[in-house]
């Protein structure tokens, strides 16, 4: 009776399809998990002692609603240092993680009707940023032949004279595909021709083995129209503390700070304390965590492989995206049977966008022990169909 109460958002909105496979994985005993995308580490103590510090000095009430000075600081050297970028502080905004940051670029610059071009298969929250803000969702497929890069003339040809934005999510969650600078260099041609704006979520930027990642504010012409999303969550494996930031043009950071102004405040004062530290002082932290999510991503390519899929090397994040036509089960049947029969999570590629039917995503932010038993008994899943 009190659906009659819901709005048409809420009630059009689609249930993650993470979230409904967590449940299954919930009610089951024994299961190696493949499926959370989240840093299997606790956070570096160095970074836990100074929020502890600052909670010990009485540092509990609110921050400036933009956040620390001194985090907005070390977040805008950061991004000077490694992809030289010039921001000024006003224009970095710390949020509750990227999370939030997507949800305020949207809800700051889309009208009803507005769209907005995703590359596909992509983050599950994509769409519902979009949708929640009153814009339309143009879902642009990549595929395996292509890296999962998206492309300047596949984004050309959805777009419409209501098109107002593209989002970029690289690297990749689901894929771990990267994009090349040639590419972006197209897209940013595109960008310019067309007059559009791009979210830009880079909060796997971190996570590269072997190819660099490429800043793609850092395209010529392209920093003044791109919103730059980064987090913390990832890198230093800070999930739970929830802070991310914003980095963009003057008026589109001033739109989102009155959103988050009125329904945030600000992140929280113990988990920017912490932020400062990460990024100040943690980055050879952040390294080993690559380090060894290199070493699981090889190896569980190299045994997605010898289970006889075929297997998309990520160079980004910490996903692999095997490809599981060849056992003649859909993404969904093969995970609800895997989890049925072998007790391995992993999610349907569907979960993703249309364009991952066909796929499961295998997250590698695990122990390597338990990447190796999810192997043996995928192997056994995929032997028992033959
Ligand atoms: C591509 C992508 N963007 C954003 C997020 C959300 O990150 P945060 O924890 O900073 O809100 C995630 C989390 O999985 C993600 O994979």
């Amino acid at each position: 009776m009190d659906e009659e109460f819901l709005s048409e958002r809420a009630k059009n909105l689609k249930p993650s399809g993470i979230r409904k496979f967590f449940d299954l994985v919930a009610n089951t005993k024994g299961v190696i998990s493949l499926g959370i995308g989240e840093p299997d580490y606790v956070t570096p103590w160095k970074i836990c002692a100074s929020a502890v510090k600052s909670i010990q000095q009485g540092m509990t009430m609110y921050t400036s609603n933009a956040g620390l000075p001194e985090l907005r600081h070390a977040i805008c050297n950061d991004i000077k240092s490694r992809f030289g970028l010039d921001y000024e502080i006003s224009n970095c905004l710390v949020s509750v993680g990227v999370s939030e940051a997507l949800d305020l670029a949207a809800r700051a610059t889309l009208n009803p009707g507005d769209e907005v071009i995703i590359p596909e298969p992509s983050y599950v929250a994509y769409p519902a940023v979009v949708e929640l803000a009153g814009g339309k969702v143009v879902p642009v497929p990549t595929y395996e032949s292509n890296n999962f890069e998206i492309t300047a003339s596949d984004i050309e040809k959805k777009i419409t004279p209501k098109t107002k934005a593209i989002l970029l999510g690289y690297p990749c969650n689901p894929t771990g595909a990267i994009m090349t600078r040639e590419r972006m260099m197209e897209i940013a041609d595109v960008v310019k021709r067309h007059n559009l704006i791009v979210y830009a979520d880079e909060i796997y930027e971190r996570l590269t083995y072997g190819a660099t990642h490429v800043c793609f504010a850092s395209i010529p012409g392209m920093q003044e129209r791109t919103v730059l999303l980064g987090g913390f969550s990832k890198a230093y494996a800070m999930t739970g503390w929830r802070v991310g930031y914003a980095l963009a043009p003057d008026k589109i950071l001033a739109a989102m700070l009155k959103i988050h102004q009125h329904t945030i405040m600000c992140a929280s004062t113990a988990s920017q304390m912490a932020a400062i530290t990460a990024i100040k002082e943690c980055g050879p932290d952040s390294d080993r965590m690559v380090e060894d999510y290199n070493k699981r991503r090889l190896f569980i390519v190299g045994g997605l492989r010898r289970c006889g899929f075929s297997c998309f090397e990520p160079k980004g994040a910490f996903y692999a995206f095997p490809n599981i036509t060849s056992t003649g089960l859909t993404s969904e049947q093969f995970a609800e049977q895997l989890l049925e029969q072998q007790k391995v999570a992993v999610i349907p590629g569907t979960a993703f966008g249309e364009s991952g039917e066909g796929y499961v995503r295998c997250c590698y932010a695990t122990g390597m022990d338990d990447i190796h038993e999810a192997l043996n008994r995928i192997k056994k899943f995929v032997d028992s169909l033959k």
